[in-house]
């Protein structure tokens, strides 16, 4: 047994709490796509591979975005195929049907569209007005569903905005019923600059039921820029929420906002969720192998608590 399996938490129960959690990992994508150097292509398949054999079963390969807008993702033809006969699930991004039809044809069973809760960051990131990118989104929501596909919606800036400030729930809740009305199957609620409160979350949620949004249809996509992810996490999961998106090793950030930094890093994630008992399937000393043979990579180590603790015990 090696240390990293031997250090694990004890586990105990709460109440009220989800028997099992998808992790929707996107550190391949979300993860990776704001890194300044080209990762080479083998190293993102490999990282893919890695993370299939740690156990986590729906892993966000890339994104079929304008190659300008995200050069670290334009390998995105290149990358799919050698993945793609992986036993997981593996969503890609689809800003408009462009993206689509590019994803269509590699195969791609699930897409996500991204939306925004705000004017300035549909602008900074789609290049389109809140409600035009939604309009725009209609088509490519029908398309991929008319061909069998799931469909995900983020929806970001849910509980912030760096040149909006503070965004009222009821804003949010336009956007999210917008896309579950275009027939999205998921929608990830994106707290793209981190600055998300538990407190804020449960108002969030709360909204969306009373829309008529049911939790099983929603997933949480925390990034840690003030350390509130996980807290965050928790109140998700209390409100009975079963699918965190979250980061192998912590990496994140989005390009086109600025003070975005890594998402929840999915060793931390597991951490907690083996302490409360609650079933991933995820290997954590395989993954924390994956984050601290990816970092080697990077160059840089791993911001997540988890893998330094897990790393420094080796
Ligand atoms: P645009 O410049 O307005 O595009 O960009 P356009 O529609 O005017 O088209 C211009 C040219 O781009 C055309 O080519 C199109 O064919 C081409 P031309 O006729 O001039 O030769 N084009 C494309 N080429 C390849 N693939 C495409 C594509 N679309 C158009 N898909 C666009 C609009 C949406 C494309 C651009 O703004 C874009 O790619 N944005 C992506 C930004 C992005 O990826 N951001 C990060 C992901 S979101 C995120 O990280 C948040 C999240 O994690 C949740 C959270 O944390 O909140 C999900
Ligand atoms: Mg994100």
């Amino acid at each position: 047994m090696s240390a990293t399996e031997r250090a694990l938490p004890m586990t105990v129960p709460a109440p009220d709490l989800p028997a099992r959690v998808r992790i929707h990992e996107v550190g391949a994508r979300d993860g990776l796509q704001n890194e300044k150097a080209t990762v080479p292509t083998e190293v993102k398949a490999e990282f893919i591979r890695r993370l299939a054999d740690a156990g986590l079963t729906t892993i966000e390969a890339t994104s079929f975005v304008h190659p300008k807008w995200v050069p670290q993702l334009a390998d995105a033809e290149a990358l799919f195929p050698q993945v793609s006969g992986l036993p997981v699930a593996l969503p890609v991004l689809v800003p408009n049907e462009r993206g689509l039809d590019r994803a269509l044809a590699l195969g791609a069973r699930q897409v996500a569209v991204f939306a925004s809760a705000t004017e300035s960051f549909a602008r900074a990131n789609l290049n389109r007005g809140l409600d035009e990118a939604l309009a725009a989104f209609d088509p490519v929501v029908r398309r991929a569903k008319d061909a069998g596909l799931t469909v995900r919606a983020y929806v970001s800036m849910c509980f912030g905005d760096p040149w909006e400030g503070a965004v009222p729930v009821h804003q949010v809740a336009r956007v999210c019923t917008a896309l579950m009305d275009m027939g999205a199957d998921e929608l990830s609620l994106g707290d793209t600059i981190g600055v998300a409160t538990p407190g804020h979350v449960r108002s969030l949620l709360t909204e969306l039921n009373g829309r008529g949004v049911p939790t099983g249809s929603i997933a949480v996509h925390f990034h840690d820029t003030y350390g509130q992810a996980l807290s965050n996490t928790l109140a998700a999961l209390q409100h009975g929420v079963g699918i965190v998106d979250a980061s192998a090793g912590g990496l994140g950030g989005c390009p086109y906002a600025k003070s975005a930094t890594g998402n929840l890093a999915t060793e931390d994630l597991v951490w907690m969720l083996q302490g409360l008992g609650i079933d991933t399937g995820v290997d954590l000393g395989r993954l924390t192998a994956t984050s601290v043979w990816m970092a080697g990579q990077l160059g840089r180590p791993s911001p997540s608590r988890t893998v330094k603790a897990l790393s420094h015990q080796e």
